[in-house]
């Protein structure tokens, strides 16, 4: 007999093939007795809109989206949470029973657990001190707005393209006005290293399959902390410099599965749990793949 229950949800992206989501969601799926299943989709952009539209006529549960598609989606929401909106990207999508299509950011809730949960750091004196962001693309927006959720005043954002780090920070100086940026290009760092208590990585640099990210940290006061929102490998060149002179340092992996918890509850109504099966089981994942 069919089992009318059976749910289906999506991780959508392009490329998607080595999205970790569908171990982690599938996990909890099965943990909880979800009658159901998570699979991963490649869409491109011209695609999105006949997604939504068979999403809604098939009632899939909703989705998860990942690069390139983040911002974009937005433009199908009907209804753009509030975290989504400050952001200006979506990484979690469902139905309501209007048929509305409703678009969220678990990204930033994502970024704050994962430092929360392994920084080993007094937060509240790092955040007195300035932040430096590397990057100004679709990732550098939930990270400024974990920066600023966390209690940090003083963003100093560093990119390859400086005209892009302004941009960005024009946007956020009028959604964030407590904030005080400073722009500069990844050279910069030098100049604001003795000065900054916290380092985030969102460019791709370091990622598998990409340059890696040459950053001397020697300048870097010896109680900063240093983090990479790149898991794979798990311990990027950055993170590695970081450890050889005895920075704090947090990698990425706890970013994406913390983020997932909300997504889950969006669509099932519950939080699941990071375990040490799990937890264990993306660790895996990402050594095979090294
Ligand atoms: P995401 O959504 O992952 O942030 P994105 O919006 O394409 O993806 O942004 C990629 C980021 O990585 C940007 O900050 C980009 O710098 P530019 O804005 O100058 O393009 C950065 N990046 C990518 N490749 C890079 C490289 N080879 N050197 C330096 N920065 C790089």
């Amino acid at each position: 007999m069919r089992d009318l229950d059976f749910t289906i949800s999506y991780v959508i992206g392009q490329p998607i093939h080595h999205s970790l989501s569908p171990t982690i969601h599938n996990y909890w799926l099965d943990k909880y007795s979800v009658n159901g299943v998570y699979l991963p989709q490649e869409i491109s952009s011209n695609q999105l809109s006949d997604l939504v539209v068979s999403f809604n006529l098939l009632k899939i549960k909703g989705a998860n989206i990942t690069i390139p598609h983040k911002v974009e989606i937005l433009n199908f929401a009907d209804v753009i949470h509030p975290m989504a909106q400050l952001v200006g990207a979506a990484n979690t999508i469902w139905f309501d029973e209007h048929d509305h299509l409703h678009a969220d950011n678990t990204d930033v809730f994502g970024f704050i657990e994962n430092i929360k949960e392994y920084c080993q750091k007094d937060l509240q004196v790092l955040t007195e001190a300035p932040a430096v962001i590397l990057g100004a693309g679709g990732a550098s927006r939930a990270v400024l707005v974990a920066l600023s959720e966390l209690g940090f005043k003083q963003i100093i954002l560093l990119n390859r393209s400086r005209e892009k780090a302004e941009h960005l920070a024009e946007e956020f100086r009028t959604k964030l006005p407590e904030l005080d940026f400073k722009v500069g290009t990844l050279s910069d760092f030098t100049e604001f290293a003795q000065h900054v208590k916290f380092l985030v990585n969102t460019t791709s640099l370091g990622m598998v399959g990409q340059p890696d990210l040459k950053l001397s940290l020697e300048l870097m006061p010896s109680d900063a902390l240093v983090t990479d929102i790149v898991y794979a490998p798990l311990k990027t060149t950055l993170l590695k410099e970081a450890e050889r002179l005895g920075l704090d340092f947090v990698t990425g992996i706890g970013m994406l599965l913390h983020q997932a918890r909300p997504s889950f509850e969006r669509w099932y109504g519950f939080r699941p749990e990071i375990d040490a099966t799990l937890k264990k089981r993306i660790l895996s994942l990402l050594e095979m793949s090294e």
